[in-house]
C-alpha cells in the first residue's frame, strides 16, 4: 500500500519528510514524493524509484518550510513514473493519497467536459480537481474538501494542503490506515506509525468519515458535516521495528490478518453487484471478447499455480469454459498446441516469476491473448500482457504467499463471472446472488482469522511432527496442495497435499501416529465421502484435524482436532479454507523457531528459470 505523511511545526518539514518516508518503506513502493510550503508557494519533488533516488534529486538545493506532504507510491493505477508519483496538484491544491477512488474515471470525464487538464493516469488526481473546483466556489479548504468527497467513492486516506490556506493540512479517511501524531508544538499525518514513532509516541487514530484539520497550534477534529468531535489520544509503547508490522511478530501473519481488506480492495470497483455485471472497462476486455474464447490456459507457479487449479473450476463451473492448467516451469517445453481464440491467463503475485515470464510469452509467440492477474503494477508480467487484472492486496513481504493468493483467488471467481455473463451461462439474478456472497466474503474471513487462538493450540501438538499429508477434493483439492506448501515452505516439515480420493491408491501406506492428516470437508456431495477418508485415517492409528464449516456436527466425533468455519458458496469456500492453512503453516514454523518472513533457500520472487 502507499504511504503518505505530513508535517506541520516549529522545525524545517523537508528533513522530516525524507526521513519519515524512509521509516514507510517497509510498506513497499515504487516512487516517492514531497511537498511544501516554501517562501508562500508549494514547492514539488517527486521521482519515480526509491527515496533515495528523491533525495539525490534536492541533494545541495536549500529547501526550507514549516509544513508539507510526502508519499511513497505502490501503484495501483498507473505506471510507476515522475508523472504518476504523488503528490499531485491542481492549481494550489496538492493531494497525497493511499487508496483507490473507485469512480475515478467517471470523474475525471466529467472534470476534463468542465476544462480540467490531467497530467497523469492515477485515480489520485481526481481529487485535487474536485477540490480545486469546490474552493473556487468560494469554499474555504475544509468546506471544500468534504463537498469534494461527497462525489467520490472508494478507498482513501488523503493529506491536503492548499496554498490558499498556507497554515493547514487536511487529512481524512475512509477504509485506509491514516494517524495522526501530537508532538511538542508539531503535528504529524501519516499511514501508519513508524513514520513519526522517533518524534512522538501521542497518537490519535481518526475513524472513517472524520476530517482532522491540523495546525501549528493543534488538531481539530469533525465529521462530514463539521460537527466538532473529541477524539482520544492513544500512547504507543511498540518498538520501531515492531510499529512496521503495525504490532505482529511476522509480515506474514501481518499480511495473514490483511486478508478481509486486501479482499475488499481487489472486489472494490471492479464489480456492479446489484445489476449482476462485471466492470471490465479496467481490464481491457469486452463481452464479445469474452464470447470468442474457445479455451482457456491458466499458467503459474506455487502457490499463484494453486489458484490456477481453483480457476480452473470457477471458471469450468460457471462460465463452461474448457480449461488447461499448467505448471508454467513445464510449458513451454512441452510445444503446446494453443489454437486460434485462445485466452491464457498467467497468475503471478510479482510479475517477475522467469518461468511464468516465458510461459507468457510463448503464449504471446503463438498469438494468443494474454490475461496477467498480478500484484505489482508495472511488474513485467503486467507490462507485456495484452489486459491485467491487479489484485489491490497491497505489498506482500513474507516470502510465503497469503493475501496474494486468496486475492488471486477473488479475481478468478470476478473473471468467470464476467466470462459466465458474457457467454449467456449466467442470468443477472443468478450473478447478484454470486456477488452477494461475494461482498460477505471478507467479514466470513474475519471471522475464520478469529479462529487463531484454537489454531496455535493445535499447532502446539504437531509442531514436532516430521511429515504431515493434506487432504481435499474437488475445488478443495488445490487448497490441500496449498496447506502443504505453506506447512514445508516456512516450517520445513515435509508435507503433501493428496486428492483424498487417491489415498487408497499409495498415501494410505503412510499413515500411522506419526502422520498427522488434515481433511478439507466443505458440507457439499462429497461429504460423506470425505467422511469415509477420515474414518480410513483412524482405523490406521493415524491424527486427523478437520476442517469443515459450521454445521457439521458429526465430524468432531471422527477427527481428532475440528476446525469450524463460516459457511460460503461452493467457489469462495477455497478462500475461508485457506485461512487455517496459514495459520497453522505460521503457528507451527514459529514454535520450530524458523524465519517465517524469509525461509532458509527461498526467495519471494524467483526471477531465474
Ligand atoms: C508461495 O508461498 C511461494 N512463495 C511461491 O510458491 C510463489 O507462489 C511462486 O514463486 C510464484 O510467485 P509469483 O506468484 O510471484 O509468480
Amino acid at each position: 500500500m502507499c504511504g503518505i505523511i505530513g508535517y506541520i511545526g516549529r522545525r524545517n518539514a523537508v528533513p522530516i519528510l525524507i526521513s519519515s518516508l524512509k521509516r514507510l518503506e517497509y510498506r513497499g513502493y515504487d516512487s516517492a514524493g514531497i511537498a511544501f510550503f516554501m517562501n508562500g508557494r508549494i514547492e514539488m519533488r517527486r521521482c519515480a524509484g526509491k527515496i533515495k533516488d528523491l533525495e539525490s534529486s534536492i541533494k545541495g538545493q536549500r529547501l526550507r518550510g514549516p509544513l508539507g506532504i510526502g508519499h511513497t507510491r505502490w501503484a495501483t493505477h498507473g505506471r510507476p513514473t515522475e508523472e504518476n508519483a504523488h503528490p499531485h496538484r491542481a492549481g494550489g491544491v496538492v493531494v497525497v493519497h493511499n487508496g483507490i477512488i473507485e469512480n475515478y474515471l467517471e470523474l475525471k470525464e466529467s472534470l476534463i467536459k468542465r476544462g480540467h487538464r490531467f497530467r497523469s493516469e492515477t485515480d489520485t488526481e481526481v481529487a485535487c480537481h474536485l477540490i480545486s473546483s469546490c474552493l473556487q466556489k468560494g469554499l474555504n479548504l475544509e468546506e471544500a474538501t468534504r463537498e469534494a468527497l461527497r462525489h467520490i467513492r472508494g478507498a482513501y486516506a488523503l493529506a491536503i494542503i492548499s496554498e490558499s490556506e498556507p497554515d493547514k493540512i487536511i487529512a481524512v479517511k475512509k477504509d485506509s490506515p491514516l494517524v495522526i501524531g501530537l508532538g511538542r508544538d508539531e503535528f504529524f499525518v501519516a499511514s501508519d506509525i513508524p513514520a513519526f514513532l522517533n518524534h512522538t509516541r501521542d497518537v490519535v487514530i481518526p475513524d472513517n468519515g472524520e476530517i482532522a484539520v491540523v495546525t501549528g497550534q493543534g488538531v481539530r477534529f469533525t465529521d462530514m458535516d463539521g460537527r466538532p468531535l473529541k477524539k482520544k489520544t492513544l500512547r504507543i509503547t511498540w518498538s520501531p521495528r515492531m510499529a512496521e508490522k503495525g504490532g505482529y511478530r511476522h509480515f506474514m501473519l501481518k499480511e495473514i490478518f490483511e486478508q478481509p481488506r486486501a479482499i475488499a480492495d481487489t472486489i472494490r470497483g471492479r464489480v456492479f453487484p446489484e445489476k449482476g455485471e462485471v466492470n471490465l472497462k479496467e481490464f481491457s476486455l469486452d463481452s464479445r471478447m469474452l464470447r470468442g474464447f474457445k479455451k482457456i490456459f491458466l499458467v503459474a507457479c506455487g502457490t499463484s499455480w494453486h489458484a490456477a487449479l481453483v480457476g480452473k473450476y470457477m471458471i469450468e463451473g460457471m462460465a463452461r469454459v474448457p480449461c488447461e492448467v499448467d505448471i508454467a516451469s513445464e510449458f513451454r517445453y512441452r510445444r503446446p498446441i494453443i489454437p486460434e481464440d485462445c485466452l491464457v491467463i498467467v497468475i503471478t503475485q510479482s510479475g517477475e516469476t522467469a518461468d511464468t515470464l516465458a510461459a507468457q510469452r510463448e503464449a504471446r509467440r503463438q498469438g494468443a491473448m494474454v490475461l496477467s492477474i498480478c500484484n505489482v503494477v508495472g511488474s513485467t508480467s503486467s507490462r507485456e500482457a495484452d489486459a491485467v487484472f491487479y489484485t489491490h492486496s497491497g505489498p506482500e513481504i513474507g516470502v510465503a504467499s497469503t493475501k496474494a493468493f486468496t486475492s488471486q483467488l477473488v479475481a478468478l471467481y470476478i473473471l468467470s463471472i464476467a466470462l459466465a455473463r458474457a457467454r449467456g451461462v449466467l442470468d443477472a439474478a443468478e450473478a447478484v446472488e454470486l456477488f452477494n456472497e461475494l461482498l460477505s466474503l471478507p467479514e466470513k474471513v474475519e471471522k475464520a482469522l478469529g479462529l487463531n487462538d484454537y489454531i496455535k493450540k493445535i499447532a502446539r501438538r504437531f509442531y514436532k511432527v516430521r511429515d504431515f499429508l493434506y487432504l481435499g477434493r474437488g475445488i478443495n483439492y488445490p487448497i490441500a496442495l496449498e496447506g502443504a506448501l505453506k506447512l514445508k515452505e516456512i516450517s520445513y516439515i515435509h508435507a503433501e497435499g493428496y486428492p483424498a480420493g487417491e489415498m487408497k491408491h499409495g498415501p494410505i501406506a503412510l499413515i500411522d501416529d506419526n502422520v498427522p492428516v488434515l481433511t478439507i470437508v466443505p458440507n457439499d456431495e462429497l461429504y460423506e465421502k470425505m467422511l469415509s477418508n477420515i474414518e480410513e485415517v483412524r482405523s490406521r492409528g493415524g491424527r486427523v484435524i478437520a476442517v469443515t464449516t459450521g454445521d457439521n456436527k458429526r465430524i468432531s466425533d471422527v477427527a481428532s482436532w475440528t476446525i469450524f468455519l463460516p459457511e460460503s458458496n461452493y467457489y469462495l469456500m477455497p478462500v475461508i479454507f485457506s485461512i487455517p492453512m496459514h495459520l497453522l503453516a505460521y503457528h507451527i514454523a514459529v514454535l520450530r523457531k524458523c524465519n517465517v518472513d524469509q525461509p532458509r533457500n527461498l526467495a519471494k520472487s524467483v526471477t531465474v528459470e
